[in-house]
């Protein structure tokens, strides 16, 4: 076991947590005190609430999960390390964190495992926030709250600047935008609600730039969707020794989302600070890591679906179009596009029928996200949608 591992997580344990205070770490105390507001903002999340409280439905197209479920390979190795799941985790942590670092081209210190990629957004939302008080965390508008909204329940500003005329991130503005106040850049890219890109060369571009001054955090959730995910990837700027951090799940395209699985890859020095304030592999199970690890050398399944969703995606963007509708081009597994009525009552008329979608209000006009699911299901959101359009 690399015995930078094993101390990290010694020290997440029970013995190690039970006495934390007395380690008397400013991190670890700041910590504590902020874990009641922790969990406050966590209980805030909407999302929570409202996946929480949804009725059974006919089709659940508002989370951005893949309905078709993980690959036979992951769930074989799921179901075969469930004879050892009575030992801790060491093992498959190990295993997992050094088969990311090969994938990924990087050493294993540059790799942060969380349960779920929201760990590691939350662990990045308390380092910025409480490192650098009055500072603000800087993000395109619409783009994913999670990590803004943790940390702005800490004491940090937001500053956000509109997406460009074809909804994706306007890096030459946030580039300008980026100031001493900023404590930290976040993009999501392909960005969700919108589901648009960024040139990978201006990206990385910007990421180069950008770094010199603020650490840059890169969510890169739903990358395995694009075209080509290692071109789309600014794993490469942490690679040259850039402060970038990049984030990634195995609850998209991998369909883990249950399971919670997801990694950071980073400079050891963020590493070490963002350790501080997450489990580092050790809130999430062994039968998922094995999972993981199967998934990830399973290209087959990722082409199987990756094909499955632009199939969904085709069907949803025909129905679109056939009602009269324009849609954002999408390069996720989720589709926006603007309504011609008001979202809440839009989105509470297609639960009456069984469809869970979620809407956004932004650019004075209501919008609607729907994830992809089955054919079965888009043929269900089809048949709702055309009843209200
Ligand atoms: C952009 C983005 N990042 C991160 C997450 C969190 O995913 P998880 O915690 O399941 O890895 C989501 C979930 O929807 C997301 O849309």
């Amino acid at each position: 076991m690399s015995s930078s591992v094993t101390r990290r997580h010694w020290l997440k344990s029970g013995a190690a947590l039970a006495t934390g205070v007395a380690f008397g770490t400013p991190s670890f105390r700041t910590f504590a005190r902020d874990a009641a507001g922790r969990r406050q903002l966590l209980a805030r999340q909407y999302e929570a609430r409202l996946f929480a409280d949804a009725p059974p439905l006919k089709a659940r197209l508002f989370a951005n999960e893949n309905p078709f479920g993980p690959s036979e390979k992951a769930k074989k190795a799921i179901t075969d390390s469930l004879k050892d799941c009575h030992q801790y985790p060491f093992m498959a942590m190990r295993q997992l964190v050094s088969l990311i670092a090969k994938t990924e081209g990087v050493k294993e210190e540059n790799i942060l495992l969380g349960a779920g990629s929201s760990e590691l957004l939350l662990a990045a939302a308390l380092h910025y926030s409480l490192s650098s008080r009055g500072g603000s965390i800087l993000s395109a508008d619409p783009s994913y709250t999670w990590l803004m909204e943790a940390a702005g329940g800490l004491g940090a500003g937001w500053d956000k600047v509109p997406l460009d005329k074809d909804y994706a991130h306007d890096l030459d503005a946030m580039e300008k935008r980026v100031s001493d106040k900023t404590s930290l850049v976040y993009l999501c890219n392909p960005n969700n609600p919108t589901g648009t890109i960024v040139s990978p060369g201006r990206l990385k571009s910007f990421c180069e730039a950008v770094s010199r001054k603020k650490p840059v955090f890169v969510d890169e959730a739903y990358i395995d969707y694009t075209d080509d995910p290692a071109r789309h990837s600014v794993v490469d700027c942490v690679r040259k020794g850039q402060n970038v951090m990049v984030a990634r799940t195995f609850s998209k395209l991998h369909a883990f989302a249950g399971l919670r699985v997801g990694y950071l890859v980073a400079q050891p020095a963020a590493i070490k600070e963002l350790e501080k304030y997450c489990s580092g592999g050790w809130d999430t199970s062994s039968p998922s890591m094995a999972g993981a690890m199967a998934s990830l050398q399973d290209a087959g399944f990722r082409d199987y679906a990756r094909v499955k969703n632009a199939e969904s995606k085709a069907f949803l963007c025909k129905t679109l179009k056939d009602e009269g509708y324009e849609y954002v081009p999408s390069h996720a597994n989720f589709v926006l596009f603007p309504l011609k009525m008001n979202g809440k009552k839009f989105t509470e008329e297609m639960m009456k029928r069984g469809v869970g979608v979620r809407y956004w209000e932004f650019n004075n006009a209501q919008w609607c996200r729907v994830s992809m699911g089955t054919p079965e299901q888009m043929g269900y959101f089809a048949e709702a949608f055309r009843q209200l359009s």
